[in-house]
């Protein structure tokens, strides 16, 4: 090397040094922060009104109602130095430019229903950018296609479909006030999942703003980004402003079912038939099982299945089609109700039967509870052995609810690499452990003790769920997968997770995070960072 060819080196070292320690004093202005706001935002729609620091009194209500863990809320002293209630696209835009020219964290919260919490707490001063109030809905049926704001629920879009049409439904959760913004980005799966697949199986486009604050649309984002937001993870790429979706199309009258079946009642073979037949019944049948370990009678406990169905089509048809592929559920026209798609909505999530579809509208997150997640694929059957195994660990733990979910139709048709979204062909079922539990169950001081008790039996099933890696779903966030500190930008501490969650698709997601946000500007504890150019190979 040449002297001048040093002496340029020494000043472009000075100069960069001097621009991270000018970004570093800028990291404590808050003033500045706040200040910049208005200078990105239409004038007509003030962001002051949208822009809530400590010192407003609506500040820590806010905070609190748009988080539906109470494990994670209660268990973080974390705040953010301000939330921005979005009320106007550009005022999302402002907060992005903004938090990154002032060095502060950006956490994005639709729906709340992150179950690490990590759209509302970080380690490092941080703003959430709270997307609730962006909540239109726009249904064209002649197009057959919606345009939904991120701030909008599924109970919304399910609503506003019905509005329009009886005979046209959309592929989303089965939690009405999950918000759209998080849950499709991580796939979004319901009980329509194996007629129509996830819900970004039919999502056709999207605007998203990036680190620079534009608002970019299916063309100008390109197919890779396109790609990437559909299951990877919308937060590692920028903020989803509102997806276009196609809808699908749902008779008339549909069927739902609850068959309930204890031990006692042969539930291990009921279940182990399940695993057999669920995943290759036609398409429109859908059959969720939902296990507890109940009370039998006064000092014995017993394991309770319910078998929740769903036929996009009439009863008697239902009955035919299970008394071929599975009579040994005894399934009966007493056990079946006929309702409209729009109703069978508000039967899945959980609300008395002749509950009014405009429950399907409160957005509120009410009786909120404590909980920690776990999930798992599975590959092949659970033998009779491992069932047994699960019911004794299940009846040690109180509170716990085992959902599997059947794949297999429609996610056995799309290929891993189609979207970012892996869990496709070749499972049999995904499963889902929870434990939850109330206030007066232990709150917070016990959440330690039902965190071990799940990790406990989600270690027992090992030899039965997936391997290498041990698959886990995005949208059942669970921090036990592996994580790193939110500011923490090492490639090789990502790897474990990212595999977990995206298998092969991993390498291609850091590969675009590259592209759309190579100085890895939205980030948390779980987000993919920028692949590291020498780890191309
Ligand atoms: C009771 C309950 C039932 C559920 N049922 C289902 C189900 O049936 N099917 C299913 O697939 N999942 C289900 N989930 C999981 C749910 O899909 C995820 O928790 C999802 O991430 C929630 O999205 P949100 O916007 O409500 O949450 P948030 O906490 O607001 O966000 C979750 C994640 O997405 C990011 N994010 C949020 N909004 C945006 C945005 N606009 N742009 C970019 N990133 C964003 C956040 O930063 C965070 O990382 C359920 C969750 C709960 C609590
Ligand atoms: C929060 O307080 C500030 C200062 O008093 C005020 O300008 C702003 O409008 C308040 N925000 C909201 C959403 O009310
Ligand atoms: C919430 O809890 C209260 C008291 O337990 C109960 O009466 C009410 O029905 C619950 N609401 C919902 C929507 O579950
Ligand atoms: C992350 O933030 C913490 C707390 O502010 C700090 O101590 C740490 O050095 C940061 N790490 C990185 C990689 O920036």
């Amino acid at each position: 090397m040449k002297a001048s060819s040093i002496s340029i080196s020494i000043v472009l070292i000075f100069i960069s040094l001097s621009i991270s320690l000018l970004r570093f004093n800028n990291s404590v202005d808050f003033d500045s922060f706040l200040r910049c706001l208005p200078t990105h935002s239409n004038p007509f729609i003030p962001i002051a009104d949208a822009i809530l620091t400590p010192t407003n009194s609506s500040f820590e209500y806010i905070y609190q109602l748009r988080a539906s863990n109470l494990r994670t809320l209660l268990s973080s002293t974390s705040r953010p130095v301000a939330i921005i209630t979005a009320l106007h696209p550009s005022h999302a835009q402002a907060t992005v430019v903004c938090a990154k020219r002032h060095g502060f964290q950006l956490r994005i919260r639709s729906g709340g229903h992150d179950y690490e919490g990590l759209s509302y707490t970080s380690n490092v001063p941080f703003v959430i950018l709270d997307m609730f109030n962006l909540h239109s809905i726009d249904v064209d049926i002649e197009s057959e296609t919606a345009w939904v704001q991120a701030g909008a629920t599924t109970g919304e879009l399910y609503y506003r479909i019905a509005e329009k049409s009886n005979v046209h439904g959309f592929p989303s959760g089965i939690c009405t006030t999950v918000g759209i913004g998080g849950h499709f980005s991580g796939g979004g799966y319901g009980f329509l999942m194996r007629k129509y697949g996830l819900s970004i199986d039919n999502v056709i486009d999207a605007q998203l703003i990036d680190a620079n604050g534009r608002i970019l649309n299916r063309e100008s984002m390109g197919d890779d980004v396109f790609w990437a937001i559909r299951g990877g993870g919308a937060t590692s790429f920028g903020v989803i402003l509102s997806w276009r979706v196609k809808l699908v199309r749902v008779p008339p009258r549909v069927t739902v079912f609850t068959v309930p079946r204890t031990l006692e009642q042969g539930a291990t073979d009921l279940v182990y038939r399940w695993q057999q037949v669920a995943p290759k019944l036609p398409k429109k049948i859908f059959i969720r099982l939902q296990l507890q370990p109940i009370k039998n009678n006064i000092n014995s406990r017993t394991v309770r299945v319910l078998f929740f169905g769903h036929f996009l089509g009439q009863a008697d048809r239902l009955i035919q089609l299970l008394n071929i592929n599975f009579p040994e559920l005894g399934l009966l026209g007493s056990d079946c109700l006929e309702m409209s798609w729009v109703e069978s909505t508000v039967f899945w999530a959980g609300f008395p039967t002749g509950t009014s579809i405009d429950v399907l509208l409160d957005r509120r997150l009410v009786n909120r509870s404590f909980f920690k997640s776990k999930s798992d694929y599975y590959k092949v059957m659970i033998p009779k052995q491992g069932l047994e195994m699960l019911w004794e660990a299940m009846m040690d733990i109180e509170d716990i609810i085992v959902q599997m979910n059947p794949y297999g139709g429609r996610m056995e048709e799309i290929s891993e690499s189609k979207t970012a979204f892996a869990q496709r062909g070749g499972n049999l079922f995904m499963v889902q452990y929870m434990v939850v539990w109330s206030e007066s169950e232990g709150g917070i001081d016990a959440a330690a003790r039902y965190v071990e008790l799940l990790r406990r039996l989600y270690s027992a099933m090992t030899p039965y769920a997936s391997s290498n890696p041990r698959e886990a779903f995005l949208n059942y966030r669970d921090l036990d997968v592996g994580s790193k500190e939110s500011n923490e930008t090492d490639f090789e501490n990502t790897k474990e997770y990212g595999t977990k969650y995206f298998r092969n698709n991993f390498i291609r997601l850091a590969g675009v995070k590259a592209m759309i946000d190579a100085e890895n500007f939205f980030k948390n504890e779980q987000s993919i960072p920028p692949l590291p150019v020498r780890a191309t190979h």
